[in-house]
């Protein structure tokens, strides 16, 4: 599938000099998670997050005119200074993909410079802060070579391209939550890119914290790339995607009212639908360790006894995600260090906090 609208029409000489672009683009956490999709990167149900800010991947694109035209991409991609072998596979797909809407990265050589904030083997998963950077510095690129792109256009491109790279990955341009995913009851929203919420959102959801509790910093036992997949014979795969598009609808009041207790309904049950349907896939897997549920228990227990809106999510692994907004912060900071941490590997916890997305950074 070709969509004609971000097919970029080379006129005339395009060759620019060499130069450099770097983006700094943030994690998210999805609300309602996406878990399921179709060729080419097609979401089976809309997914919104929360933007993130202190994760992020800061990636700089080197790119010289090549000297003698090849049709192979030619890249070299570097983790932390080290060139990083490992991550060649994913990029020359991820180029494959998009090569029919950016055309000229065949004209280039690339070196691209990444790292990111949180530590490697931390469990977070750097794909969507990893392509969206991407994805931006190749916009950047096609902004040099036309200067007359929009913003707006820009930015959709970008979440269209990192879409090809990573369905999360879509969701990690813009902030402060952002919808991927055609529902029909919100506006503007695609199953190609996505798009900030365009709905009333409550001033309490722009102070929201995510404290990322590691509890297991080893590497994905299942790639997200197997666990859409198992979606596709799964059992129970309809009825999950009509939950999580029903769950789509039932936020917009909850994020409009400011509706503490409906949002924490929802976030909770959309990571414990995430997990169950993992846990009834054919082949099944449980991604929870028994500190996940020592720590799940935790929360409910702190919940009750103080009445703070505190709850969590997960994403595909063993990592908690506890969620609070400011207004319960010094509470909530002094729980997890003195009783959750514990359940961490070496006490390690990530704190971040809800963001308005990706940088350019001037060299
Ligand atoms: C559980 O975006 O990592 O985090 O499109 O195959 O790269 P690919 O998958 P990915 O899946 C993320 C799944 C999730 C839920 C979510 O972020 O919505």
């Amino acid at each position: 599938m070709i969509e004609e609208k971000f097919i970029f029409e080379q006129r005339g000489d395009t060759s620019i000099n060499a130069g450099s672009v770097t983006w700094e683009s943030p994690s998210n956490i999805a609300l309602v998670k996406y878990w399921g999709k179709t060729d080419p990167q097609i979401p089976k149900n809309a997914s919104v997050s929360f933007t993130l800010s202190n994760c992020h991947t800061n990636t700089r694109l080197t790119y010289h005119p090549k000297e003698n035209h090849k049709e192979k991409f030619d890249f070299k991609v570097f983790l932390g200074g080290n060139e990083e072998i490992s991550f060649r596979p994913k990029i020359e797909s991820f180029f494959e993909r998009i090569v029919d809407y950016v055309p000229f990265i065949r004209d280039y050589s690339f070196k691209i410079d990444t790292k990111n904030s949180f530590p490697h083997s931390s469990g977070i998963a750097s794909s969507a802060s990893g392509m969206s950077a991407l994805a931006l510095c190749i916009m950047s690129l096609q902004k040099i070579i036309d200067p007359q792109l929009s913003t707006a256009d820009f930015l959709q491109k970008a979440s269209f391209l990192a879409r090809l790279g990573s369905g999360s990955a879509s969701r990690s341009i813009e902030g402060p939550l952002v919808v991927w995913g055609k529902h029909l009851d919100i506006s503007g929203s695609s199953d190609l890119f996505g798009v900030r919420y365009p709905g009333e959102i409550h001033e309490i959801f722009t102070t929201f914290n995510d404290t990322i509790l590691l509890v297991d910093k080893g590497v994905k036992q299942v790639s997200s790339t197997v666990g859409h997949d198992l979606m596709i014979a799964h059992p129970f795969a309809e009825a999950r995607f009509d939950q999580a598009q029903n769950h789509m609808r039932d936020l917009m009041p909850v994020l409009k009212e400011g509706n503490l207790q409906g949002f924490i309904k929802i976030v909770e049950k959309e990571a414990l639908s995430l997990h169950a349907m993992m846990m009834t896939s054919d082949p099944y897997f449980i991604l929870m360790k028994p500190n996940t549920l020592e720590i799940i228990n935790k929360i409910w227990a702190f919940r009750k006894h103080t009445g703070c809106h505190i709850c969590f999510t997960l994403d595909a692994g063993a990592n908690v995600h506890v969620l609070f907004p400011d207004k319960d912060k010094e509470l909530v900071d002094e729980f997890i260090s003195k009783e959750l941490a514990g359940y961490c590997q070496n006490n390690q916890f990530i704190k971040d906090h809800v963001g308005m997305g990706a940088k350019a950074i001037s060299s």
